[in-house]
């Protein structure tokens, strides 16, 4: 299939497309070293796990961490934030979360209340697609046992005042989860400035990675255990899984190819930065944002200021389902873009959105002017059509 005609605007989905220096760099290296890392006294597998501690040290540097930090590769941020809710709670614990959050903290949290073992309470969120810090002060109770905050919005793009609301975790003594998905990548992240406990990233969004990688990283202090147990390659004669870091929340063998391939692209997103893309990308959303404003008919969530604000638009035209609407700019327009829940229906259901959506789009790196120019002009050809 020929894909260079596709105005592709679901980069809040995975990036696309994906650097293929980057790839191919990688995958180069994995041919290469591609041994089991950490599980060999060969120098292969040496080569392989201190090609490994780089892409470490290359993300602690990304996260405002430090190499005491632990950091846990797993597959993406689903897998890192599932491990953060199971391994940190213990029955009779309250946690604090939001109705930002995306399915991957909404369903762990709910299954948990479901077998009784935890109770949770969500801040809402203004108008604007904010959270008030004091919002989440006014639920932290004597047994909370975590904070989880999603650092930017998936459906709205608005980024939340984690820095405030950081400083009310440390000032509680509750532990602050931070999910990164959609800011990684676009905006700095300060995990210790910021009193972030734990953070959990996806390799295939705004970092320009491949998907199948994903990771945590978290405070030297924070009691986690593992809530999957197997091969470590280190205290094998144990049947108990061990618990020295990362191996402590890495059981089995690692995505070597994938790791390698993330390690490239925030080398990658360095260039891309100074080279002044991100502002680009940001350029690009303003300039969708206005054109839509300008059309009869189509309604704007959270976009009248993109201060804090990823590169992200969400709207619905009025008089079509959102499903439709996505279906029209496929099928006639070669335009790719994210209709429907987007994984937040607790979002959608603030919205008044629930239960059709609403149209995301979400430029990338890779878009120009010419895309957006498209997606306004089939905007308001269906308006007009509505
Ligand atoms: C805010 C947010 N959190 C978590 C995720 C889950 O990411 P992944 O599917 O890579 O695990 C997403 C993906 O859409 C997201 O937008």
């Amino acid at each position: 299939m020929d894909n260079t005609a596709i105005i592709y605007l679901d980069n809040a989905a995975t990036s696309y497309p994906k650097p293929s220096g980057c790839m191919q760099r990688a995958l180069d290296r994995y041919l290469q070293l591609g041994a089991s890392p950490s599980r060999g006294g060969y120098d292969l597998a040496r080569e392989a796990e201190a090609a490994v501690s780089e892409v470490r040290h290359a993300l602690h540097r990304f996260f405002g961490a430090d190499a005491q930090y632990p950091l846990c590769f797993g597959s993406n941020a689903t897998d890192a934030l599932n491990t953060l809710i199971q391994g940190l709670t213990e029955p009779g614990d309250h946690v604090v979360s939001t109705c930002l959050e995306h399915n991957s903290v909404l369903r762990p949290l709910h299954h948990l209340r479901a077998q009784g073992r935890i109770e949770f309470d969500l801040a809402g969120f203004d108008t604007n697609g904010f959270v008030d810090p004091d919002d989440v002060a006014a639920l932290i109770r004597p047994h909370t046992r975590l904070v989880i905050i999603n650092h930017a919005s998936n459906v709205l793009g608005t980024v939340q005042p984690v820095a405030a609301i950081g400083e009310i975790c440390r000032n509680t003594g509750v532990p602050l989860i931070l999910d990164v998905s959609q800011s990684a990548g676009v905006i700095p992240i300060e995990m210790k400035k910021w009193h972030v406990s734990g953070l959990a990233f996806t390799g295939h969004k705004s970092l320009l990675g491949p998907s199948g990688i994903g990771g945590l990283i978290i405070h030297p202090d924070l009691p986690i255990r593992p809530t999957r147990f197997g091969g470590t390659g280190i205290d094998s004669a144990s049947l108990f899984h061990t618990q020295t870091f990362p191996y402590r929340l890495e059981a089995g063998t690692l995505n070597l190819l994938g790791i390698l391939a993330l390690g490239e692209s925030l080398s990658y997103l360095q260039e891309l930065e100074t080279q002044g893309y991100r502002q680009r990308e940001m350029a690009l959303t303003e300039k969708l944002r206005d054109g839509l404003f300008e059309i009869d008919g189509i309604d704007l969530y959270a976009a009248q200021s993109l201060e804090n604000h990823l590169p992200l638009i969400a709207c619905n035209v009025r008089g079509h389902v959102a499903a439709d609407v996505g279906a029209i700019l496929d099928g006639d327009f070669n335009i790719a873009v994210r209709a429907g829940l987007h994984c937040a229906p607790l979002v959608h259901e603030r919205l008044g959105t629930a239960p059709n959506g609403a149209i995301r789009f979400s430029p990338g790196v890779f878009n120009r002017k010419a895309h957006i120019d498209a997606a306004v002009s089939a905007l308001s050809i269906i308006a007009r059509n509505a």
